[in-house]
C-alpha cells in the first residue's frame, strides 16, 4: 500500500503544473464496442488455440498415487457468453466479468500405477466456468499508460471426463476420483493465464511511443500528463500534446490551458485539442527559423505586370527606379513573432506579424537594403469534417502595412499595401482550395473513425466520434 502511495505521490509531483493539451475520452459506448470486438476476437483465437501437456498426480485411496498426463488437448465446442466489462472507479481501471462458459475438450491420457502404463483419448467437459478480472490503469514515469492486475477470481462449476481405449474401464470405476483434480487444476490455471495477458498488454504500452516525429522538423510529444481518471461512466486520459522543434527542442513562452470537454454520451470517444497544441507547432517552427522565405524575381509568374525589379516599383515608390535604376530586387518576408492560433466558438483565428525587408541586387551581386515593412494581418478560419475529411476555410480579415525603416526615405504604403493584399488573396484562395478538399482523419491500421463531428470551442477543438473495426482478414492482432 506505502508503495503505491508514494508513486502516486511522486507522479502529482512529476506532473505539477502541467495540463494536458490533448484529452481523450472514451464513454461506455466505446467500451462496450470494444469489448463486443475483443470477445469476437478471443471466440475466433479459441478455435485454434492448443493446450500444453498437463501432468498431475492423483491420490486414489485404495491405490496409491496415479501420474497422469493429458496431450495434444484441443477444443472441440466452446460456449463463449459475451463478458461483461465496466468503469472500475475502485480501481481506477476496468471490472470484467464472464460466466457461464462451457468448454468440450479432447485429447489423449497416460498414466503410470507403478508399472502399469496406460493410454488412450479422452473427452473432458467443463461447465459454469465464470472469471472476474479487475484491472488498474495508471501512468509509468516515462508516461506511458500502464495496466496491472489488481484481482482476479475463477469458479469452475463441474466436469464431466469420458476415458477410452486402452485399459480405460480400469479406470472407469474411479473415474470420479479424478474430477475434483483436474476441476482444480482447470480453476488454479485461469486467473495466471489472465495475468499473463495483462502482463503482455503491460509490455506492449512499454514499448509504445510516446513521441513521434510529423516530419523533419517536427516532433510530438504524448505522454500523460496524469493518471487516467475514471468514472462509472467515462475514462478521460490527459496528453501532453506539445510540438517542439527537432532543432532546438525550445520550449515555447505560453503554457497550455485547462479546458473540459464537453459529455458525449452518444459517441464511443471524444478528443479536445487545446489550441496550445497548434501554436506549439507554430513555436517550433519559428523557434528553428523556418517562418521566413526569400522571394525573387523568378518566382514570380511571367505573364504578370509587376516584376521584382527597381522599375517595376515606381509606381509605388516613386523615388526607387531613380536612385536603383533597372535592378532585380529580393524580398525577405519572415515573422517577426510566433503567429498565434486562437480558437473561439464556431472560428480558428491567426494572427500574424510579419515583416518584409526588399533588397536592390546590384551587378556585382551585392545586395543593397531599401526598406522594411511590417505586414501585419488577422485571418479567421473554420474547420469540420465531411466524408470522412477534416475540412477548412480561411479568409483574411484584415492586412496592415507600415514602413519600419528605409534607406530609400519615405513612401506612401497605401498602393503597395494595395498590391499586398492583392497578392493574399490569390495566396489564400490556394489556400482554400487545399482546405476544401481536405486531410483524411487519422486511420488506425485496423479501424477507422465513423460519424465524427468537430465542433471548436473556446480555447479548445472537441471532435466526437464513432470507430469501427475493419475486418479486412478476419483478424488483427
Ligand atoms: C519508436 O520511435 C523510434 C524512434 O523514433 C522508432 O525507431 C521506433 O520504430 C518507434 N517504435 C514504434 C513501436 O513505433
Ligand atoms: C465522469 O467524468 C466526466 C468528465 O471526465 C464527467 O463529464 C461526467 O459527468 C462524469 N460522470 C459521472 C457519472 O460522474
Ligand atoms: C530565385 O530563387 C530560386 C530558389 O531559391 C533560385 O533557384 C533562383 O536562381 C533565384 N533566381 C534569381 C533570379 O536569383
Ligand atoms: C522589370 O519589370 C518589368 C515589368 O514590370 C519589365 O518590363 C522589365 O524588363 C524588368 N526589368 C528588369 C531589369 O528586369
Ligand atoms: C558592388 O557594387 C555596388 C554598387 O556599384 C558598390 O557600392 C559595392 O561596393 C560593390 N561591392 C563589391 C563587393 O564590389
Ligand atoms: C484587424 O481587425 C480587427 C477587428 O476586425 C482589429 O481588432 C485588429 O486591430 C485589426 N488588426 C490590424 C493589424 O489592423
Amino acid at each position: 500500500m506505502l508503495p503505491a502511495v508514494i508513486t502516486a505521490l511522486m507522479l502529482l509531483s512529476f506532473t505539477h503544473g502541467e495540463n494536458p493539451a490533448v484529452q481523450v475520452i472514451l464513454t461506455n459506448k466505446g467500451l462496450q464496442y470494444g469489448k463486443h470486438v475483443g470477445a469476437g476476437w478471443i471466440q475466433d483465437k479459441l478455435a485454434s488455440v492448443t493446450f500444453p501437456d498437463i501432468s498431475g498426480k492423483i491420490r486414489i485411496s485404495i491405490f496409491g498415487n496415479l501420474d497422469y498426463t493429458l496431450t495434444g488437448v484441443t477444443i472441440t465446442k466452446c460456449d463463449f457468453p459475451e463478458p461483461s466489462v465496466e468503469f472500475y472507479q475502485d480501481a481506477t481501471g476496468f471490472k470484467t466479468s464472464m460466466s457461464g462458459l462451457c468448454v468440450a475438450l479432447t485429447g489423449g491420457w497416460m498414466t503410470h500405477f507403478g508399472l502399469i502404463h496406460c493410454s488412450g483419448s479422452f473427452n473432458l467437459a467443463v461447465f459454469s466456468v465464470d472469471v472476474t478480472s479487475v484491472v488498474e490503469l495508471g501512468r509509468d514515469a516515462d508516461g506511458h499508460l500502464s495496466v496491472t492486475s489488481v484481482s482476479c477470481d475463477a469458479q469452475v462449476g463441474d466436469v464431466d471426463l469420458q476415458l477410452y481405449g486402452g485399459t480405460s474401464w480400469i479406470f472407469q470405476p474411479v473415474l470420479g476420483y479424478f474430477k475434483g483434480p483436474i476441476r482444480d487444476e482447470i480453476k488454479g490455471r485461469i486467473c495466471p493465464n489472465v495475468e499473463e495477458i495483462i502482463v503482455r498488454l503491460e509490455s506492449h504500452l512499454q514499448a509504445m511511443n510516446v513521441s513521434f516525429d510529423v516530419d523533419h522538423d517536427l516532433t510530438l510529444d504524448l505522454p500523460l500528463t496524469g493518471l487516467p481518471v475514471i468514472n462509472s461512466s467515462s475514462l478521460n486520459l490527459g496528453l501532453k500534446g506539445e510540438f517542439y522543434s527537432i532543432k532546438t527542442h525550445a520550449e515555447p513562452p505560453f503554457e497550455a490551458q485547462p479546458f473540459t470537454v464537453p459529455k458525449q454520451p452518444g459517441y464511443m470517444l471524444s478528443v479536445g485539442l487545446s489550441e496550445f497544441t497548434l501554436n506549439s507547432a507554430s513555436y517550433g517552427y519559428y523557434s528553428a527559423g523556418l517562418l521566413q522565405a526569400l522571394i525573387n524575381d523568378s518566382m514570380i509568374p511571367p505573364g504578370s505586370h509587376i516584376h521584382l525589379n527597381t522599375s517595376s516599383m515606381g509606381p509605388f515608390i516613386p523615388q526607387l527606379p531613380d536612385m536603383f535604376p533597372g535592378l532585380l530586387m529580393n524580398l525577405q518576408v519572415y515573422a517577426r513573432e510566433v503567429p498565434l492560433f486562437s480558437f473561439q466558438p464556431g472560428a480558428v483565428k491567426l494572427g500574424l506579424l510579419g515583416a518584409v525587408k526588399a533588397f536592390a541586387i546590384q551587378a556585382n551581386g551585392t545586395q543593397t537594403p531599401l526598406f522594411k515593412l511590417n505586414v501585419d494581418s488577422a485571418f479567421s478560419g473554420k474547420v469540420w469534417t465531411a466524408d470522412g475529411k477534416l475540412k477548412g476555410s480561411m479568409a483574411m480579415n484584415n492586412l496592415t502595412l507600415t514602413l519600419a525603416s528605409s534607406e530609400v526615405g519615405t513612401f506612401k504604403t497605401d498602393a503597395i499595401g494595395g498590391l499586398a493584399r492583392m497578392a493574399s488573396t490569390v495566396l489564400v484562395a490556394k489556400l482554400n482550395e487545399k482546405l476544401g478538399k481536405g486531410v483524411d482523419l487519422p486511420r488506425m491500421k485496423h479501424a477507422e473513425l465513423v460519424n465524427t463531428v468537430l465542433a471548436v470551442e473556446e480555447g479548445f477543438i472537441a471532435i466526437s466520434s464513432d470507430a469501427q473495426v475493419l475486418q479486412t482478414d478476419g483478424h488483427f492482432n
